[in-house]
């Protein structure tokens, strides 16, 4: 991979000169490339620009917005194996799960060009009063103002569109902030987003470093914040600027429940493998990899045991090899906290079915039985490639446990009976539910986000799009109904 230096962008133009910061790859520690670290002139440059384009921003043609959003996925097509070479080279996620992170951002921007094709509002009878009669009230959502947003690093591309495109579609200037281990793909979705016609103050990507964030969390023109990462780190962003409208996107423990109805060898074999791959894809390092698995006792042991197999068959190592599935963690310290937790568990009298071994940034793909639920590894987010396995003896136990937890972002139930889905559906006290998967599962256009300690409000680009506007009525009235 060609080092490069990659421009920060301030208002649709690179920044080409000033500090920089070196991404090394989280797999061997090698450089991968060097960002501009935009200076404290260029951030307020950032801001003002976007305060300043916020009603050209807002009332850009539908035609237009969608255009742009269409040419950055059209873009995102072309440059695609670029990319996900630049986001293993960076996160040091595997090239086939980097693949797939692309792929979606190309969804994401098309899924939001239509979108923006589609946001039209709706009309609303006022003439259900007597007094009311020829009255009619169109309702349009506008944007709350420019958005700051807040990127994590398990997704650098992906979760950065999240922020981008929806705000865009909707009419809102957006300041992004990649996380600093992965800013360099965020760069490169500036160089595209600078092919467009949008407003220049529209957007801009600044990879400033973590202790920089206060200042643009507490400027008065960015009155949004959307914020996807960590769970302290969200909550106290929310507490520091409680008037502003803040969005977060936080962790989970998320949980499986395998029921006694799946329990066919094809069934339980199509579970276990999902269990296992989606425990472990990205190093565990997505807010909804499986972490805790509720199987009722009938078929524990025969899911337990393919689940262990599998793990134990998943290849660890060098995220460019294409048999690679589980590569690094994102740093050594992510990988000794890892190693801590499991270490806390196995002293607090649980038993390791398998992995349990640190080397360097990897962390062997781990299963624990018997795990005492206020160890971390169970109630905590682990973020890393570990999984806990516990017998339930009937679907209320499963679903008690799956709610005795500060989190809730999404849940997998194994079933094929409706009855349990959509009890899940209705008692699980998540921001969504995976029937016949696990609850890692997420297609872009689909509401997500928390309910407790995971977060409020929802992402999922339409879903987004509201979070990001507030409903404005007009109220015509002497109409000929
Ligand atoms: C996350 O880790 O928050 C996002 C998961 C995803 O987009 O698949």
């Amino acid at each position: 991979m060609e080092k490069k230096t990659y421009p920060a962008w301030v208002a649709g133009r690179p920044v080409e000169a000033g500090d920089t910061l070196e991404v090394t790859h989280p797999y061997d520690g090698r450089v991968i490339g060097t960002a501009v670290v935009p200076s404290a002139a260029d951030v307020e440059a950032a801001i003002a620009a976007a305060h300043a384009a916020r009603h050209e921003t807002a009332t850009l043609p539908a035609h237009a917005r969608a255009a742009a959003l269409d040419h950055v996925s059209r873009r995102l097509t072309e440059r695609a194996e670029e990319l996900a070479r630049l986001v293993t080279g960076e996160n040091g996620k595997p090239l086939k799960w980097a693949r797939v992170e692309v792929s979606r951002a190309i969804s994401t921007f098309r899924w939001a060009a239509e979108e923006a094709r589609r946001w039209s509002g709706e009309l609303q009878r006022l003439d259900t009063d007597p007094a009311a009669t020829g009255r009619l009230a169109v309702v349009r959502r506008v944007p709350r103002g420019p958005v700051l947003g807040i990127a994590p690093f398990n997704f650098p591309l992906n979760l950065v569109a999240h922020k981008v495109a929806p705000a865009l579609a909707a009419g809102a200037p957006i300041v992004i902030k990649p996380a600093p281990a992965t800013p360099l793909s965020a760069l490169v979705l500036g160089e595209i987003l600078a092919e467009t016609d949008l407003p220049a103050g529209s957007w801009s990507v600044l990879p400033v470093p973590n202790d920089r964030a206060a200042e643009l969390v507490h400027d008065p023109r960015l009155p949004v914040v959307s914020f996807t990462g960590s769970v302290p780190v969200g909550w106290s962003i929310r507490d520091a600027v409680p008037r502003k409208h803040v969005t977060l996107e936080l962790g989970g423990n998320a949980a499986v429940v395998v029921c006694a109805d799946y329990a066919s060898d094809a069934d339980l074999d199509w579970a276990a493998t999902r269990i296992a791959t989606f425990a472990m894809y990205q190093a565990g390092q997505s807010c909804i990899s499986v972490q805790r698995v509720y199987a009722d006792r009938t078929v524990y042991d025969a899911l337990a045991e393919r689940v262990v197999a599998k793990v134990k068959a998943l290849r660890t190592g060098d995220p460019w090899d294409d048999a690679t599935e589980v590569g690094p963690l994102i740093s050594e310290d992510a990988a000794a906290r890892v190693e801590r937790w499991v270490s806390e568990a196995l002293d607090a009298g649980a038993k390791l079915l398998t992995g349990g071994q640190r080397d360097g940034t990897t962390y062997a793909p781990t299963v624990l039985a018997d795990v005492p639920e206020d160890a971390k590894v169970s109630c905590e987010e682990v973020f890393g490639p570990v999984m806990t396995l516990a017998a339930v003896d009937s679907v209320d136990e499963a679903f008690e446990r799956v709610n005795a937890s500060r989190y809730g972002l999404q849940a997998g139930i194994f079933t094929r009976d409706l009855q349990v889905a959509f009890r899940a559906h209705r008692d699980l006290e998540v921001g969504g539910v995976v029937i016949g998967d696990v609850p890692s599962y997420r297609a872009d256009q689909m509401p997500y986000g928390g309910v407790k300690e995971s977060g409020v409000g929802r992402e999922g680009v339409r879903y987004a799009m509201e979070d990001l506007t507030y409903e404005r009525v007009l109220v015509l009235t002497g109409l000929p109904l």
